[in-house]
């Protein structure tokens, strides 16, 4: 009851300090870092791909440390899941813990009723079985929960997974899973005796700023490499803290790609900032030999001159060290370019949308299960203003489609987005083409993606409509009041 629907917790967190964390030059990085397994899958008749997942609770080693946790087929976090565009899928959601959950296939492309949000809830016990056809290109996706009111309490206890595509474009790029390319989940946790705190932090306007960067589920973690070249698919999974990536000798690394994919070509970059849901492919090199410390940095010490505020913006953090052997394996050099990506024209747009995000609320609404905010008609391209009209940093996170960032241009905001970050008094321009198919009563979300925001009702509805279709009523969401 504490999480659901705001009011006594923006009033305790206004009480709620925490002195700033710097942990640059303190980590003593002696735990390797574990990589999420693969999951396993077999064909059904239908020549379908399934994967099984169970939600369950249970406790977890995080190198040092152990407490009661949430996870998938495990304790904590959960299995890599992969399959490729055109494939279709089926993934049977078991719900093993106590209560209802629900869980997201964060940048997937597929039928709203498929999506996993608030709607698609997975009492205990019971198994969901979504199933859809990949139709999109390779990228680094995940899933995590989505029930309304709960989603940063699940997604803190630990249920988070990646779902990776592939598809038949060859880019040239590191590609061994494990080996030298490596899924890093980056979280920011604070320990609680033998749990994760859900106590103050839990309870601010902002939500959890952990005061320890976990890797992949793991405290002061290395990881191992033995190639020259090292791709690195970074997943911000914390609830509300923004990270500005950097390694700590300031070497650069070239962006290959972001949220829904790769980027027309790698671009060379020494910062990164990542938000709370956001990924980015980096591609590093390494000397024989040598240590190097992912770090996350101020603001103010973003060499790429981002200009603004973000949530644990006043936090330094080192995150992980990357130990080269003393032998490496030569790598193919990074490819020039990968070729065009598919983008929304805003050429074509048909309509303009404002989204004024402030206190929990878009557009002075706050999110309402039986209320469809958005219809927009399948086939066609929008132009979506959020406006960040408030104190506070929000990203905006939209289901279903991947954006092409009009306003502002930056490496960092190209190719295909599905989280966009906003510091206070920003205004994100973005195209978004609603490729289908239509469903009038199944809503898609979109919402800010720090979870307690989310939780507190900034989210909004979206349908996607055939030409000349009015929406419909959403089933208000069982465990909805
Ligand atoms: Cu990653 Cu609507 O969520
Ligand atoms: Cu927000």
């Amino acid at each position: 009851a504490l999480l659901c629907c705001g009011g006594a917790g923006a009033a305790i967190g206004t009480a709620w300090t925490r002195a700033d964390t710097d942990t640059v030059g303190a980590v003593d990085f002696r735990n390797a870092v574990r990589v999420p397994p693969l999951a396993t899958s077999r064909t059904d008749g239908d020549g379908r791909r399934v994967f099984d997942l169970t939600a369950r609770a249970g406790r977890h080693d995080f190198g040092g440390r152990t407490a009661t946790t949430w996870g998938f087929d495990g304790a904590y976090l959960g299995p890599t899941l992969r399959a490729k565009r055109g494939e279709r899928v089926v993934v049977n959601v078991r719900n093993e813990l106590a209560e209802t959950t629900t869980v997201h296939w964060h940048g997937m492309h597929l039928p709203a009723v498929m999506d996993g949000g608030p709607h698609q809830v997975v009492t205990p016990g019971e198994t969901w079985s979504p199933t859809w056809r990949i139709d999109q290109p390779a990228a680094t996706l995940w899933y995590h929960p989505h029930l309304h009111g709960a989603t940063a309490d699940h997604v803190y206890r630990g249920l988070a997974g990646l779902f990776l595509i592939d598809d038949d474009t060859a880019p040239g790029l590191p590609a061994r899973y494990g080996v030298d390319d490596v899924p890093l989940v980056l979280q920011d946790k604070s320990f609680d005796g033998d749990g994760l705190d859900n106590g103050g932090a839990f309870l601010s306007d902002v939500g959890v700023l952990g005061d320890e960067m976990l890797v992949n589920g793991v405290r002061a973690p290395y990881l191992d490499v033995r190639t020259e070249l090292v791709r690195l698919r970074l997943l911000n999974a914390g609830n509300a803290r923004t990270l500005n990536l950097v390694f700590a000798d300031a070497r650069p690394f070239d962006l290959v790609a972001t949220d829904g994919g790769l980027l027309d070509r790698p671009h060379r970059l020494t910062g990164l900032l990542l938000s709370p849901g956001e990924r980015a492919e980096v591609v590093v090199r390494v000397r024989p030999g040598e240590r190097a410390v992912l770090r996350s940095e101020r603001p103010d010490r973003h060499p790429d001159g981002f200009q603004g505020r973000f949530q644990g913006g006043s936090d330094r953090f080192d995150i992980l060290q990357v130990r080269a052997a003393g032998t490496l394996e030569p790598s193919p050099p990074l490819p020039a370019a990968f070729g065009p990506v598919d983008l929304p024209d805003p050429a074509q747009a048909v309509r303009t949308r404002t989204f004024d995000l402030s206190g929990t609320r878009i557009n002075g609404a706050n999110m309402d299960l039986g209320r469809i905010d958005v219809a927009a008609t399948r086939g066609t391209t929008e132009i979506w203003e959020v406006r960040n009209r408030d104190g506070s940093p929000h990203n905006f996170h939209v289901h279903d489609v991947q954006v092409r960032v009009i306003d502002p241009v930056s490496p960092a905001l190209s190719g295909r987005k599905d989280t966009v970050f906003a510091t206070p008094g920003q205004v994100l321009r973005l195209a978004v083409r609603f490729d289908g198919p239509a469903d009038p009563n199944v809503p898609y979300m979109y919402h800010c993606h720090v979870l307690r925001h989310e939780d507190n009702g900034m989210m909004g509805q979206f349908v996607v409509v055939e030409p000349g279709q009015r929406p419909g009523t959403p089933p208000r969401a069982r465990h909805d009041h």
